[in-house]
């Protein structure tokens, strides 16, 4: 207990850091974000490899279609593909890159790719049988992402599956330091309220399960890879 304490507190003091050392950085669009790092986008992900096959693996067998939001270049269907060859796929993301090295990389398979915003895209009722979002959503607020989340319960088949791995915040201190943070640039550089921006705000654990048990999610479980405690892998059933 008191070495979680010490760490949250050790991460906050790291985060405050980390926005003095950048608080002249101009604030970057998403897409352009990551439309930019495309060269290297893939290894600096290869950090989350044992992610990758967590996620894949918890996939239930009988899993035939999936919907992946903020699918990037691909980096989770590359485990997922691995142990689903057929998987029917249906990839949505803001970044034109990401989906052109996506599609390069799957030509064979079978997978529909809708640029556009996740939160804008309509996925459907009772579709698919499992969804993912894997590293993306930790820039919105808990009351966008429940709106979110209330669209992947509608879009998913009885008893399907959605499964969440992202960061989380440590702390509500952390959380609520990293909102006013992004807020006070975005006034700095005159963001208008509906761009989104390359700036991390995760929500604590115990507000991503709320937004998730307000949209409908009951049966939620969380796991924690080891050494990884800022990255949480949620899975819940419709
Ligand atoms: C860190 S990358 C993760 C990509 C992929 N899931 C992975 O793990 O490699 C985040 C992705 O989410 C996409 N993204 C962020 N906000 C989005 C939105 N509102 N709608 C669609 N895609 C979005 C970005 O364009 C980017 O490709």
């Amino acid at each position: 207990m008191y070495n979680l304490i010490m760490s949250k507190k050790e991460e906050y003091k790291k985060l405050k850091k980390f926005f003095a050392d950048t608080k002249d950085e101009p604030l970057e669009n998403m897409d352009g974000f990551f439309d930019a790092r495309i060269e290297f986008y893939e290894e600096h992900m290869s950090h989350w490899r044992r992610h990758y096959e967590y996620v894949a693996n918890v996939l239930p067998t009988h899993t035939r279609n999936l919907l992946d939001l903020g699918c990037g270049s691909g980096l989770e269907l590359d485990a997922i593909f691995t142990r689903f060859p057929l998987l029917d796929v249906t990839g949505v993301d803001l970044s034109e890159n990401m989906l052109a090295k996506l599609k390069n990389k799957h030509a064979d398979k079978n997978i529909t790719l809708e640029k556009c915003d996740y939160f804008d895209f309509d996925a459907g009722e009772n579709v698919f049988d499992a969804a993912v979002a894997f590293e993306t959503l930790h820039h919105f607020t808990a009351v966008r992402k429940r709106k979110l989340f209330e669209k992947i319960f509608r879009s998913l088949v009885s008893g399907g599956i959605f499964i969440d791995c992202d960061y989380i915040a440590l702390s509500q201190e952390i959380e609520k330091a990293a909102f006013d943070e992004c807020l006070k640039r975005r006034r700095k550089y005159k963001i208008p309220p509906r761009t989104y921006v390359h700036f991390d705000t995760p929500l604590t654990l115990k507000h991503e399960l709320s937004a998730l048990k307000k949209a409908g999610f009951s049966k939620i479980k969380c796991r924690f890879l080891p050494h990884e405690r800022n990255t949480a892998i949620i899975i819940a059933r419709k």
